[in-house]
């Protein structure tokens, strides 16, 4: 492919997450959510009597399980899509809020914030993911404590695979992954067909952290890293581990 033809829209985000994305991440289901909900919900120190928000929610698979453990929740997406599976999904004691995560609409609220599987780093311009930090932090109650679950930059780079394809129900899938070394971003283009015709390109981008430049930036934030795990068992975050996951409190 022809490095011009490889660049993702900045705005790539608006369209990515659409009625076809459960789809297209069929593992990351309902039921995959459970443990990483009750995982999330013992580092957040929930004992039920939380106001709890989850950040970039999609069709609420977390929200499901985290119910259970806090005292009022509410999730947060920008995909009309997903947030319309969420409504179908969850109870209406869940609160459903429709905004951009630069834009963070609420003040000193939440006790606690979960941001489940990459959904940061979205945007091109570095001082737009600094706003969700900010908005995230703004959000939380002074002592309030986060969770992120985001990708770990030297796996993601050494275990990149450039090209799959797969099938699943009526589409071939084919995705193309590729580091974007000057804007230091993992991008990834993946390609819908049906019978030999394309029905859907969807493109995907996040900007790649260091743990310790991920923790400078939430510390731009007032938000203070206290533990950094490599995957949802809890062990410790080396250079091989899958996940980033990035757990504090606002100070
Ligand atoms: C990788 S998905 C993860 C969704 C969910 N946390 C999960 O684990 O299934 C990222 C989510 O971020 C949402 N999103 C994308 N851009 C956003 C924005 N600018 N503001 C708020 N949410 C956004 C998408 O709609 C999508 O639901």
């Amino acid at each position: 492919m022809h490095e011009e033809h490889r660049d993702i829209a900045p705005d790539w985000y608006a369209r990515a997450f659409d009625a076809l994305y459960p789809i297209l991440y069929a593992h990351r289901s309902v039921e995959a959510a459970r443990p990483e909900a009750v995982f999330a919900a013992q580092e957040l120190e929930l004992t039920g009597s939380e106001r709890v928000l989850d950040l970039c929610c999609g069709n609420g698979r977390h929200m499901n399980h985290l119910e259970a453990f806090c005292a009022r929740l509410t999730g947060l997406d920008y995909s009309m899509d997903l947030l319309r599976e969420a409504r179908g999904m969850l109870g209406h004691g869940c609160a459903l809020v429709r905004a951009d995560m630069r834009a963070i609409p609420f003040d000193s609220c939440f006790d606690a914030i979960a941001n489940f599987f990459t959904s940061f780093g979205y945007f091109i311009d570095a001082e737009d993911n600094l706003k969700v930090v900010l908005g995230l932090a703004g959000a939380l109650k002074p002592g309030g404590r986060f969770f992120i679950d985001y990708v770990n930059k030297e796996s993601a780079i050494t275990n990149l695979i450039p090209e799959s394809t797969r099938h699943h129900d009526l589409w071939d899938i084919q995705e193309q992954r590729w580091f974007d070394e000057a804007r230091i971003r993992l991008n990834k283009r993946t390609t819908v067909t049906h019978d030999g015709d394309t029905v859907r390109v969807v493109e995907e981008s996040v900007r790649l952290y260091s743990p310790r430049e991920f923790e400078s930036l939430l510390r731009a934030g007032g938000l203070r890293v206290e533990a950094l795990y490599g995957d949802y068992s809890g062990i410790g975050l080396d250079a091989a581990s899958p996940r980033m996951i990035a757990i504090g409190r606002k100070e």
